[in-house]
């Protein structure tokens, strides 16, 4: 592992199994943080963990479902326990569901709202509280493009919760923007993982890309990238922002 900047930190992922979310805590990691892989099982950790401390990081492993009150708090109090509190959270974890508007039942709107949005304010309420403590924090929230137009893929229950991570950021950053506590939140477009796979051909996530200015899906280690910054002491004056990362698909 290199340093850079993220020494002493604990960084907690949520939904760090696949995706971007491994993305992302290969990244700090590699930046020097101690990570917390979190996902819904531990089982689904074992690969993303085995390699990360094969690379020499410490890491530590929690399998807990975000929109479990007790078991974020039970996952905060354990990572505080063994690391330390947590200095950067990523609220990674998320669900996608395509489902057109008159079709969403009301077990689906509450699933993609809790795992998008509350487990978001849940896992932000425990590291902040830690965070005072620890005069120093980072949030980076996972917001969409969807959450500022509307979804390419995703019903309106995904739009509705990645607009309500927006909302959720900018709240937090105005609370917490005197303590050495930054609150931002990434939108990505269409990345390339296995939530866009399994949900759209790869016919059509060929179209999507060729018909975006920069001509191509992104890549998971674009968006840990742009994380990896905002986590960092360099950025310590930006807060209550959202960052696009689509390729130009999206200007505003
Ligand atoms: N892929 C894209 O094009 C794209 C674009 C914009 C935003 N996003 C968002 O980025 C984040 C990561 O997306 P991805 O494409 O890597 O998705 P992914 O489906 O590959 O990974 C998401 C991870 O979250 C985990 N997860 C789901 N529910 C959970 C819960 N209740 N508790 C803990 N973990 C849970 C899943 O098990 C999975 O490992 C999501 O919030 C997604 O909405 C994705």
């Amino acid at each position: 592992m290199t340093t850079a900047g993220l020494e002493g930190r604990v960084a907690l992922v949520t939904g760090a199994a696949r995706g971007m979310g491994r993305a992302i805590a290969t990244r700090l990691a590699h930046d020097g943080a101690s990570v917390v892989v979190n996902d819904s099982t531990e089982e689904v950790l074992a690969e993303v963990s085995e390699e990360l401390r094969g690379a020499g990081a410490t890491v530590m492993a929690i399998g807990a479902d975000v929109t479990s009150s007790q078991a974020v708090r039970a996952m905060f109090d354990a990572i505080e326990s063994e690391l330390g509190p947590v200095g950067v959270l990523v609220n990674n974890a998320g669900v996608l569901r395509p489902t057109r508007f008159l079709e969403i039942s009301e077990a689906e709107w509450r699933l993609v709202l809790d795992v998008n949005l509350t487990g978001s304010f849940l896992c932000s309420q425990s590291a902040l509280r830690q965070m005072v403590r620890g005069g120093w924090g980072r949030i980076v929230n996972m917001s969409s493009t969807a959450g500022k137009n509307i979804s390419t893929m995703g019903g309106a229950h995904y739009t509705a919760a990645k607009a309500g991570v927006l909302g959720l950021t900018r709240a937090a950053a105005k609370e917490f923007a005197g303590q050495s506590i930054t609150v931002n939140a990434v939108c990505p477009g269409l990345i390339d993982t296995d939530m866009v796979r399994q949900t759209i051909s790869a016919e059509d996530a060929d179209a999507y890309a060729r018909s975006f200015p920069i001509p191509r899906l992104g890549r998971p280690e674009e968006v840990a990238d742009l994380i990896a910054f905002l986590a960092s002491d360099r950025a310590g004056y930006i807060t209550g922002a959202s960052y696009d990362i689509n390729g130009g698909d999206l200007m505003i």
